[in-house]
């Protein structure tokens, strides 16, 4: 969604929060601005565009002072302007105010302001908070009582930073559905959506959970909650460094993150395969094999590719473990009935660990007594934290919007959460080794399957002018065929649609000429003959036909006009081999379509409002 970042210490900050804004720019990307206070005085910039537009704007001397707060912006209520970005002030100057998030009664609440002779300079739902404060501070209440009091008036979602010119030193930070903490440094402190912001100055940091208000000065912090109470909270401590979030020599983020997967898979796997026993352990599930026994019913939740990879997971724990598994939209799951109860395993999947409608649908599934599990990449997030259990990806920072190693990872965390609970049920040791090894042998796969990168990049310039795309997959591979095609949406714009290759006949088919290029994705596996034959029926309508084939498969040769292999391994791991040529083939085309690759139009890396 947006992202935000303060400071408060004997340092010019303004510096300080414009680089760390520009390590949140993935968050969103439409409109940024920064404010600073100075000895009373509250200096406010602010620009449409990348935070580049900022700078600019800054100019070579940006405002003085050691309070300064910054935020980029992702659009919800008022376009991309400068006035619609943030920061926002009260009606005296006094104040300044971040938001990430929505103000569901922000119309009602901006209506009884201007009755009360407020002046709101833009069309955003945050700036009535800001207007809210003033009311209580310039009232004589210290900042962080304003704040909680005019929090206490508001519905919807917040991650808010809040500077006053009556308080030079003092940073006020609340949230409620929306990421933020408090960093630790020497005699300084940051606040921030999420750490990669931070981590140039400290690697300490205070995580606040919902309800909670930080008071942030040079000196010291205290979270308390909204009715001042104070919390005691346990510092963590960041472990990756600013090198993996930096390109390191590639052209985009994806492409590094693309060609990271046989390291990321390494991570995923490191120290829980245990060939032996045929099983795996999974330290941080933190349940019992008898609670895992006495599971009756699995459902998978996420959104975007974290849905398409539940899709996969549900095809393996049904295949391997025999337990009836549901996949869910989040965003559909927690405004349904849904029906969960204490035997149900309800498991989140999501990269950021901050998506609203996925966080949302735990918070409902456990409301109902189910056990739930979060398999998430980043460490530390409001997810992973609210879970029972879970298992991290240990993918790294994954920067680039579209989500590729954290995909891969996920599908890899969930053949591990399969194995364990099959070993428990249905899978003899045999052949629990058989997935244990192929999953060893992932990451050297995956290492051969990129060395395909040049075939692809020769292929993605004939798909470059297209404006429809097919993808199609059976089996395992129909959640790829969704995932390819979702690539190629987000990053290249052209309209593509994922679809089991057996259904084409019952409609689709209808859209096959030859200026539709064709994907199907067709390892050798239990049902490769059957996607054969399916792709004898669209290439007999004239489609230009690209297939995703087992190394050595001539037999597709002869019928696709341009094929990438990828090696062999068993069924259910085939997806994390044949989804990178799709991920490499969106990158390509995207790139030679001039698309901002890492940062793509109307998009954001973690959808933290619904
Ligand atoms: C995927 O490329 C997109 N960035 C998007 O669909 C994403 O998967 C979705 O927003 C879920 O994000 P999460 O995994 O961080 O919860």
């Amino acid at each position: 969604m947006c992202g935000i970042v303060g400071y408060t210490g004997p340092r010019q900050g303004a510096g300080l929060v414009l680089d760390g804004l520009k390590r949140l720019e993935y968050r969103g990307y439409d409109s940024a601005g920064l404010a600073v206070v100075d000895s009373g005085r509250l200096e406010v910039v602010k620009a449409a565009g990348k935070i580049a537009a900022l700078e600019r704007a800054l100019g070579a001397h940006p405002p003085a002072g050691h309070t300064a707060l910054a935020h980029t912006r992702w659009a919800t209520h008022g376009a991309p302007t400068d006035a619609n970005a943030h920061p926002h002030t009260d009606c005296g100057g006094t104040l300044a105010l971040v938001h990430n998030g929505i103000i569901e009664n922000a119309t009602v609440l901006r209506a009884a302001l201007v009755q009360r002779g407020h002046q709101l300079r833009s069309e955003t739902d945050s700036e009535v908070l800001v207007h809210l404060i003033e009311e209580l501070h310039l009232g004589g209440a210290p900042l962080l009582d304003a704040v909680s009091g005019a929090l206490a008036q508001v519905e919807g979602a917040y991650g808010i930073g809040v500077v006053s010119t009556r308080e030079p030193d003092t940073l006020v930070a609340a949230r409620r559905g929306s990421p933020l903490l408090v960093a630790i440094g020497d005699g300084e402190h940051f606040i921030a959506s999420d750490a990669s912001a931070v981590l140039a100055h400290t690697r300490s940091v205070v995580y606040l959970d919902d309800g909670e208000i930080a008071v942030v000065r040079p000196g010291d912090y205290r979270i308390l909650d909204l009715a001042a109470v104070e919390r005691v909270k346990a510092v963590s401590r960041i472990d990756w460094d600013l090198a993996t979030i930096e390109r390191g020599g590639y052209a985009h983020f994806m492409l590094k993150e693309i060609l990271e997967q046989p390291e990321t898979l390494r991570n995923v796997l490191r120290g829980r395969l245990v060939e032996d026993d045929g099983d795996v352990h999974l330290g941080g599930l933190n349940v019992t094999d008898a609670d895992l026994l006495a599971v009756d019913r699995i459902v998978l939740t996420g959104c975007g590719s974290s849905w398409h990879a539940a899709l996969i997971g549900e095809y393996m724990l049904e295949e391997l473990a025999r337990l009836p598994v549901e996949v869910e939209y989040a965003s559909e799951f927690r405004y349904r009935n849904p029906i969960v109860d204490e035997r149900t395993l309800v498991v989140g999947l999501s990269q950021s660990g901050e998506t609203a409608d996925t966080l949302a649908a735990l918070r409902e599934a456990k409301r109902r007594g189910a056990r739930t599990l979060g398999i998430v990449n980043v460490v530390g997030s409001t997810i992973a934290r609210e879970v029972d259990g879970g298992i991290y990806l240990h993918a790294g920072p994954e920067i680039g919007v579209a989500s590729t190693k954290a995909f891969t990872g996920q599908i890899a965390a969930l053949a591990l959460l399969t194995l364990k609970m099959g070993r428990l049920r249905a899978l003899s040791i045999l052949q629990g080794r058989e997935v244990v090894r192929g999953l060893a042998h992932l990451p050297a796969l995956a290492q051969r399957a990129l060395a395909q990168a040049p075939v692809v990049e020769r292929i993605a310039d004939q798909l470059v002018a297209t404006t429809n795309a097919l993808y199609l997959g059976r089996g395992y591979n129909f959640p790829v065929a969704l995932e390819g095609a979702l690539k190629l949406k987000e990053i290249s714009y052209i309209h593509a649609e994922g679809y089991p290759a057996a259904e084409m006949k019952h409609g689709p088919i209808a859209l096959i000429d030859d200026k539709m290029p064709v994907v199907f994705i067709a390892p050798r596996d239990a049902v490769y003959q059957k996607v054969v034959s399916n792709l004898e029926e669209v290439k007999t309508r004239g489609a230009r036909v690209l297939a995703v084939v087992t190394e050595g498969d001539t037999g597709l040769a002869r019928l696709a006009d341009y094929q990438v292999e990828i090696p062999e391994t068993l069924d259910l791991l085939t997806p994390i081999l044949s989804v990178l040529p799709l991920q490499l083939l969106a990158y390509y085309v995207a790139v030679r379509r001039g698309c901002n690759v890492d940062q793509p139009r109307n998009l954001a890396k973690s959808v933290t409002v619904e």
